[in-house]
C-alpha cells in the first residue's frame, strides 16, 4: 500500500507549491483535491445547471463519466472525455465551487475518488479535509497556514500573473468569504486534523516549508 501525505489549509496558504515540491522530491504523485470539486462545478456550469441547486448538480455529476489517471507525476481526471485544466481556474468556477463543495453527497463522491487514487502509488494530496476525512489514518498530516493579508497578497499576485484583472481589496474580500464558507460548512469543515503538524508559512520561504514537511516525513519512515 502506498503512503499518503496530507496537506490541508485555507486558500492561498501555499499548499499547492509545497505539495508539488514534496511530491517531486519524493517521487510521489501530486493530487490537487480541490480540482475535483472544481471539476464537478465546471461540468455543471457547462451543462447549464444552476450551481446553487444541489440536487441538480448532484444529478449532473452522476450522469458524467469520470476517469482518473496519472500524467507527469500528477493525478488528473477526464470529464466526459475532456481534461479541464485552465478551465477549472475560471472566475465562474472559482465563485461557485465553495457552494458545490458544501453538498455532502458531492463530498462523498469526491472523497471516494480521492481515496481510490492510492492504487496508483504514494501520494501527496492537498486540500481541506485530507487529514480529517480522506486519509485520517495517515501518519503524515500537515496543516499549512499564513496570515489572511499574506494569503490575499499571494493570491492577488497569482491572479495578476495569470493575466486576470483583479483588485487587491476584492481578492481579500473573496478570500475571506471562501474561508468563512470552508470553515463553517456542516460537511467536513476545514480544521486541523488530529495529529497534524501545523506550519505557519507567513514569514517562511517555500523551500523552508518543503524542508519542514520532508524532515517530518523522514522522521516517520
Ligand atoms: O483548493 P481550491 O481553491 O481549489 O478548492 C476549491 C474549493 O473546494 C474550495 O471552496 C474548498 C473546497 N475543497 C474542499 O472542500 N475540500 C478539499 N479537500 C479541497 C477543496
Amino acid at each position: 500500500m502506498g503512503k499518503a501525505i496530507a496537506i490541508d489549509g485555507p486558500s492561498a496558504s501555499g499548499k499547492s507549491s509545497v505539495s508539488k515540491g514534496v511530491a517531486a522530491a519524493l517521487g510521489f504523485i501530486y493530487v490537487d483535491s480541490g480540482a475535483l470539486y472544481r471539476g464537478v462545478t465546471w461540468q455543471a456550469i457547462r451543462k447549464g445547471v444552476n450551481v446553487k441547486d444541489a440536487a441538480a448538480v448532484l444529478e449532473c455529476m452522476h450522469n458524467t463519466d469520470w476517469d482518473f489517471f496519472v500524467q507527469e507525476g500528477a493525478a488528473v481526471f477526464s470529464v466526459d472525455g475532456d481534461v479541464p485544466v485552465q478551465e477549472l481556474r475560471e472566475k465562474e468556477v472559482r465563485e461557485a465551487v465553495a457552494h458545490v463543495a458544501s453538498v455532502p453527497e458531492i463530498r462523498e463522491f469526491v472523497v471516494e475518488s480521492l481515496q481510490s487514487l492510492i492504487n496508483f502509488g504514494s501520494l501527496v494530496m492537498e486540500g481541506r479535509d485530507i487529514g480529517t476525512v480522506v486519509f485520517p489514518d495517515s501518519p503524515y498530516k500537515f496543516y499549512l497556514d499564513a496570515d489572511p493579508e499574506e494569503r490575499a497578497m499571494r493570491r492577488y499576485r497569482e491572479l495578476v500573473t495569470a493575466g486576470e484583472d483583479e483588485k487587491a481589496h476584492e481578492v481579500m474580500e473573496s478570500l475571506k468569504k471562501r474561508d468563512q464558507i470552508d470553515a463553517t460548512r456542516k460537511a467536513d469543515p476545514l480544521k486541523v486534523a488530529e495529529g497534524a503538524q501545523r506550519i505557519d508559512s507567513t514569514s517562511m520561504t517555500l523551500e523552508d516549508v518543503i524542508q519542514t514537511v520532508m524532515d517530518k516525513v523522514q522522521e516517520n519512515v
